[in-house]
């Protein structure tokens, strides 16, 4: 399995955004509903192998927010981001009165989060790493494409808890690159790394 949380930063929790405003009023929305788009997506797939979380951490609980979804039971999501936000909003909506853990679409679940823990469980888990700009090579971590997770951020970068959240955890600190990149690439790009050593596992990826 391959695990994504992204920390998005300033999405209104409530989904309390227009979709004709994703870069502005919606908190970058434009950018995670690319980044859960190109996690998911191939060219005429889904990746079913893959899990996203997403936590809305714009406000504190009890208004944070946290949508998971899961490959291998996701329906309605299009690569295209536009309807990946208005998938993404229709739950935060559907959450402002039902705060408790609900499946809002095939696959897509949402409640209210309390994200310290959400993280600290996400990071607790086995092969998970962070990706950021400062950290170590990916290619020369090894890592497997069956038991993988990684924490990426939003166009902002990690508050300054959450960096010391991650630094403690012990998680490794790895980049993709030299270059600063937007987070749907960051994901294509471990991608691929991972799809090329399932292949040299012997595994061929293209069912997913
Ligand atoms: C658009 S970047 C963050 C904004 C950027 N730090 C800035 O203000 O210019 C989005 C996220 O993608 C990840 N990221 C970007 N470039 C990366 C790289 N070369 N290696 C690993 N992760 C990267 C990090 O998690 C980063 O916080």
């Amino acid at each position: 399995m391959r695990r994504f949380l992204i920390l998005a930063h300033r999405v209104p929790p409530a989904g309390t955004f227009t979709l004709n405003d994703l870069a502005g009023g919606a908190g970058r929305m434009d950018e995670v509903a690319r980044a859960v788009s190109t996690a998911f997506t191939t060219s005429n797939d889904l990746r079913r192998d893959t899990e996203v979380t997403v936590l809305f951490v714009a406000e504190p609980p009890p208004a944070a927010r946290k949508i998971e979804m899961v490959g291998a039971r996701l329906r309605y999501l299009n690569p295209d981001e536009r309807s990946t936000a208005a998938l993404l909003k229709n739950a935060l909506v559907r959450s402002i009165a039902f705060p408790a853990e609900f499946e809002s679409s095939p696959g897509l679940r949402v409640s209210a989060s309390e994200p310290v823990g959400e993280l600290g469980a996400f990071l607790a888990r086995p092969g998970t790493v962070w990706l950021t700009e400062g950290g170590s090579p990916f290619d020369a971590l090894s890592p497997n494409p069956n038991d993988f997770g990684a924490v990426v951020s939003d166009p902002y970068d990690p508050t300054e808890a959450e960096v010391a959240q991650l630094r403690t955890s012990g998680v490794p600190a790895v980049s993709v690159g030299p270059r600063s990149l937007r987070t749907s690439q960051v994901i294509d790009l471990v991608h691929n790394v991972l799809d090329r050593r399932e292949v040299e596992n012997g595994r061929d990826p293209s069912p997913s």
